[in-house]
């Protein structure tokens, strides 16, 4: 039950971040952004016809009811290449109500890439149109830009890329959420895929590869172990070529193990970013060491001593007094206005996001083929599980077996600046995690992560398994660190190396 505690926090804090600056925005996006952008057409007209971009075909011609002249999104004057977007539903069953959104693009080189990649953000019920806008989609427009910009660092640029809004009741899909745990989940997605590829066919036989960001920790291990353990007739009907995941700042485990645990020690080493008092960080200390936290931590050894346990027994279940991370957050709001748990360095004034305006418009909606959608919310509204219980294993028992079966293993990354999950959270997952007959990585972590000439963060790889800590970096990484984090995805396609 105590991920369902993380999960409310996941979500209901994205979702106050992200009112706060709403009524403000409504008027700055009214303001004559349009203006600005007539001006800045002319010269990018040129790049716009001489950029060649390799465009797939689709022999089912209900593809071509899903096509996106990409050229014609409001506020952009660069150079895209077409996409496709659209709904599908989660079964071949006649009049399915329930209905995913997809954003399809291949990738911006000019000969077809030979992977595709698929994107989903967190929440639950976040959309992942929030990654493709402001992480690593093609069109970048982030909090305080009147317009879009592209985005060098695309993910688009090395690999087809296919963003999802999933479950149902999230972003633009369609039906009522119907789902008590992961595995229901994974079903409905893989109903989707099944739709998708019966669509798209001819992509069908790239090498996939699955990524996500948070809340998605939960979701892409049971959606891989979906695709994994399929039939034998469903694996034959949808061969599908499932290489590899990459999940930054996600969920994995009990919140004791992502959140509370490692909170008085990430409040000591960010004390002077954070701005609190040593008195402040003296008190999270203790009560730290008191509710047994800090003996878990020390734990935390290379090669691990044995299995570690949660505190009273290995009980899964905090008293209130023990809540380190509630009392911190509180503690750090008192400290910064404006404080962003997940990105610690932001300070006031916050910056208008733009991105919940942009796909509420009704010409971006036309362009999407989700016409007349009204009002898009980047966090529903609604539970997207049934009475908002996410009634599942974590999914870090699903990583044994995942590790074992993935020819490219699983990647898991974290920003050091995240405060709403935190680095040290990911260490006990693996430092506990028994798979390939060993417990744990037997050395740390410690191979400079080099991008551009310059030390980005460490990384280590044992068993099929790499962590990577990125410096700088929030709890969206690829929104933080664009060129780190394009070059991690390179390495993890296998076009280069860490
Ligand atoms: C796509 O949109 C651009 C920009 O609005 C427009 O110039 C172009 O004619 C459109 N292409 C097609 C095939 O409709
Ligand atoms: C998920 O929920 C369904 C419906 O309640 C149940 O039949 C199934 O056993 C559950 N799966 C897991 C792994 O808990
Ligand atoms: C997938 O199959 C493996 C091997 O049979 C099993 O250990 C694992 O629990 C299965 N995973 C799921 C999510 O059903
Ligand atoms: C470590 O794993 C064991 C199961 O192998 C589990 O009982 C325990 O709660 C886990 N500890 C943490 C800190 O997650
Ligand atoms: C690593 O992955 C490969 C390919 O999937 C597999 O053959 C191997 O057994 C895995 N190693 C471990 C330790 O699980």
């Amino acid at each position: 039950m105590l991920a369902l505690k993380s999960l409310q926090l996941l979500f209901v804090l994205y979702a106050s971040a992200v009112s706060a600056s709403r009524s403000r925005e409504a008027v700055d996006r009214l303001r004559g952004t349009k203006h600005n952008i007539v001006e800045d057409t002319e010269p990018l007209q040129h790049a716009k016809r001489s950029a060649s971009f390799f465009t797939p075909t689709f022999a089912n011609p209900k593809a071509a009811t899903f096509a996106v002249n990409s050229s014609a999104l409001p506020l952009v004057t660069f150079p895209l290449q077409n996409s496709w977007a659209g709904r599908l539903p989660i079964s071949a069953t006649s009049g399915e109500t329930r209905q995913l959104f997809f954003w399809y693009w291949p990738s911006s080189q000019p000969t077809a890439s030979k992977t595709l990649t698929i994107w989903l953000n967190g929440g639950p019920g976040c959309s992942s149109l929030a990654g493709f806008l402001q992480e690593n989609g093609p069109v970048s427009f982030q909090p305080g830009a009147k317009a879009p910009v592209s985005n060098p660092n695309a993910w688009t640029t090395a690999s087809d890329v296919l963003w999802i809004e999933q479950p149902v009741g999230t972003g633009f899909t369609l039906g009522t959420p119907n789902i008590q745990n992961e595995s229901q989940l994974a079903t409905q997605f893989y109903g989707f895929l099944q739709q998708f590829f019966g669509v798209f066919t001819e992509l069908t036989s790239k090498q996939l590869f699955i990524t996500g960001e948070s809340y998605a920790g939960f979701y892409i291990p049971y959606i891989a172990s979906r695709i994994i353990n399929a039939s034998a007739a469903e694996k034959a009907a949808l061969p599908l070529s499932l290489q590899g995941l990459l999940i930054n700042d996600g969920v994995y485990s009990s919140d004791i193990v992502g959140e509370q645990a490692p909170t008085a020690g990430f409040a000591k080493s960010f004390q002077s970013t954070l701005g609190l008092s040593t008195s402040t960080v003296n008190s999270l200390a203790s009560k730290s060491s008191s509710c047994g936290y800090d003996a878990m931590i020390s734990q935390i050894t290379y090669p691990p001593k044995g299995k570690i346990n949660l505190p009273n027994g290995n009980k899964d279940t905090i008293s209130r007094s023990c809540d380190v991370f509630d009392t911190y957050l509180d503690d750090a709001e008192d400290a910064n206005a404006c404080f962003n748990i997940y990105r610690i360095t932001d300070k006031c004034p916050t910056p208008n996001d733009p991105i919940e305006s942009y796909f509420s418009r009704s010409d971006v909606q036309k362009l999407l083929h989700v016409s007349g959608f009204g009002t898009w919310s980047e966090c529903s509204n609604r539970n997207v599980f049934v009475n908002g219980l996410d009634n599942s294993a974590y999914s870090e028992t699903l990583f044994p077996n995942l590790l074992a079966n993935l020819p490219r293993g699983m990647t898991l990354w974290h920003g050091l600046i995240d405060s709403i999950l935190f680095n040290i959270g990911d260490r006990l997952t693996i430092q506990n995690l028994t798979w390939g007959g060993l417990q744990g990585f037997q050395t740390a972590p410690s191979t400079p992560l080099i991008v551009g000439g310059t030390q980005a963060g460490i990384f280590h790889t044992e068993r099929n398994l790499t962590y990577i800590e990125v410096n700088n970096a929030g709890h969206m990484i690829p929104e933080d660190q664009s060129a780190v984090a394009l070059h991690v995805f390179q390495a993890i396609l296998g076009q280069t190396t860490l």
